[in-house]
């Protein structure tokens, strides 16, 4: 099942749709390229935010004015969580995981790599038993060294890969590499509009042979909170 694992298509939270027509168009585009299940992970920023609570009222009052006219019934709600220091400290931080899942979207700061980024990420899987994905990984290559790169991508954690990965050579030859190791990998269109930024599993799915992205779609299962 053609699983989208990060998007902002919920409307008016964050700069991602918005207006309900836009996720609906957006929706619509993603069905139309194969998706049968998104999760939905606006971003968070806990300076800007009053609290997680206060986050998942507002996450859930944008996915009330599009759950019953998606065209895609299979969503999951998650978040893009901005890692920030002192981040694993925020109460309730364990609440943005997806959905019914032990699973985590976490985005690194787009600056020079710094300890502290590792060891929120330790804290966060370590305190609450959560897996932490990644996102975009190969959008780092012009910050962070080759060392501080091959550090982040030892972690434990699942690479998510944004499938306009693909239409960068150096960004594909870095995530081909981390194909070749073996890493757990899961895809998104990281989709914030249908205009510059629109879903694109049209390019995915010319790009990358069924079993690596079969492989994305099953990611999800092995972590569901029941297991
Ligand atoms: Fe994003």
């Amino acid at each position: 099942m053609l699983t989208e694992y990060h998007c902002h298509v919920l409307p008016g939270i964050d700069d991602g749709a918005d207006k309900v027509e836009t996720s609906l168009a957006m929706l619509d585009i993603m069905k139309e390229q194969g998706v049968e299940k998104v999760i939905f992970t606006p971003h968070f920023y806990c300076h800007r935010e009053r609290s997680v609570e206060r986050f998942l009222e507002k996450r859930q009052e944008a996915f009330e004015a599009i759950k019953d006219k998606s065209p895609i019934k299979n969503m999951l709600l998650g978040a893009e969580v901005a890692i920030e220091n002192g981040l694993s400290e925020v109460k309730d931080i364990e609440k943005l995981a997806v959905q019914g899942t032990k699973l985590i979207l976490l985005e690194l700061p787009y600056r020079d790599y710094a300890d502290w980024m590792s060891e929120e990420i330790y804290n966060i899987s370590a305190e609450y038993s959560l897996k932490i994905i990644l996102a975009h990984v190969h959008r780092y290559l012009e910050y962070y060294s080759k060392e501080q790169l091959e550090k982040i991508l030892s972690s434990e954690c699942i690479m998510q890969v944004n499938n306009e990965a693909f239409t960068s050579w150096s960004e594909k030859k870095m995530v081909k590499n981390i194909i070749k190791d073996g890493r757990t990998i899961v895809f998104g269109s990281d989709a914030h509009n249908i205009s510059d930024r629109k879903p694109n599993w049209d390019i995915l799915q010319k790009k990358v042979k069924p079993e690596i992205i079969e492989a994305s779609d099953s990611v999800l299962g092995k972590f569901d909170v029941k297991k």
